[in-house]
């Protein structure tokens, strides 16, 4: 019997053990549900960094932007808040603001963690449409705040006609989602009413690409266009090169990844806290062009993608082909209580491919 116990508590290890189990409530190194919703996660020197935000029972960010590690997946130490909202009324990241989707990258140039967030002003509902800035020297923070902005002011996209470039009579007027207002959205109309203050950026993502380049990946035009837009080699400046994609495709919840020369792209469609349909996109350059594929989720559920929504998709270290499609499953009736839905993502026949598992575990990549 001794022997027998002996067995069990050398063959016993919390690796062995530990599995994802989507959709369920995820305890902390504390016991409490991890808080870190439309997040993402950072890999670095063997550690894993979660970053997200921190919802109470309401959406405003009455605390900011939280960030847990990891070294296996499966377990994760709170290491506090990364981002802090602020006490003085007149910062652009007061308590109440609204703060969405941060995504942390580490520039090796400036050895400064960088982080973009979409960010709303307090009491403005979500008509500010901005993204900003916070940099660290740590992973775990303090991140400082540096700015908010609308991208690109003035500037055309890449892929953008030179007949666009020019207002159509009438086209303030049009009553929108006729074909006609659709017609328009694709051929620009939104990209010129928004020229000159910099395009709206809500719903967003980060993407590194293998030359180091980074990518602002963003819902523009009232989410109506996805937006990508270069940074600067320091990743905190927009550098005025970008593209629009899908244009009047109402895309939301952006989430990237590579494999095999290909870049695929998963999003959602726009309906608020609730669940619908993923989509997906595949492009040889991350600039584009971009070719439309199809929901990535299969099987049951796959119609309201398991009851959630898209935020980052991570690529496992150490394993090729691995990526975890990472969702919220919000619920916005007391927001601190949302689940996450991670579920293996891999590519079948060009095609992104993801199907619900109650519990699984890394060694699905083996
Ligand atoms: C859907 C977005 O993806 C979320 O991040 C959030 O902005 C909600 N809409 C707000 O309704």
């Amino acid at each position: 019997m001794k022997k027998f116990s002996l067995l069990l508590l050398t063959l016993w290890s919390p690796a062995l053990f530990a599995q994802f189990t989507p959709g369920e409530i995820w305890p902390d190194n504390n016991g409490r549900h991890i808080n870190a919703h439309g997040g993402g996660i950072l890999y670095r020197n063997g550690t894993y960094y979660w970053y997200g935000e921190i919802k109470g029972t309401h959406s405003t960010a009455e605390v900011g932007v939280s960030v847990y590690s990891s070294k296996d997946l499966y377990s994760w130490k709170d290491e506090g808040v990364a981002l802090q909202v602020s006490g003085d009324p007149a910062s652009e990241i007061t308590k109440g603001c609204v703060i969405e989707r941060p995504k942390v990258i580490y520039n090796t140039k400036t050895k400064k963690y960088v982080m973009w967030f979409h960010l709303e002003l307090k009491g403005q509902g979500y008509n500010a449409a901005r993204t900003a800035l916070a940099v660290s020297d740590s992973p775990t923070g303090p991140f400082e705040y540096q700015k908010s902005l609308r991208p690109n002011p003035g500037i055309w996209p890449q892929n953008f006609r030179e007949e666009w470039k020019k207002p159509v009579p009438g086209e303030d007027t049009l009553k929108w989602w006729t074909p006609g207002w659709y017609k328009a959205v694709k051929e620009g109309l939104f990209v010129r009413r928004d020229l000159k203050g910099g395009q709206m950026a809500r719903d967003m993502t980060l993407y590194v690409d293998d030359d180091g380049t980074a990518y602002h990946i963003y819902s523009a035009e009232d989410n109506l266009t996805l937006n990508i837009a270069e940074l600067s080699s320091d990743y905190q400046r927009f550098t005025g090169k970008y593209i629009t994609l899908a244009p009047a495709g109402h895309n939301e919840a952006p989430a990237v990844f590579k494999q095999d020369g290909w870049y695929y792209l998963i999003t959602s469609g726009c309906t608020g806290w609730d669940p619908n349909a993923a989509r997906s996109f595949r492009a040889r350059s991350v600039l584009g062009p971009w070719e439309a594929l199809k929901n990535p989720c299969v099987g049951e559920g796959a119609g309201l993608t398991f009851h959630s929504q898209s935020t980052f998709i991570l690529p496992v270290a150490g394993k090729k082909n691995a990526f975890i499609f990472m969702a919220d499953r919000w619920k916005p009736r007391n927001h601190i209580d949302g689940r996450y839905i991670w579920l293996p993502v891999k590519v079948v026949n060009g095609q992104p491919v993801i199907e619900w598992k109650d519990k699984w575990d890394l060694s699905v990549f083996d």
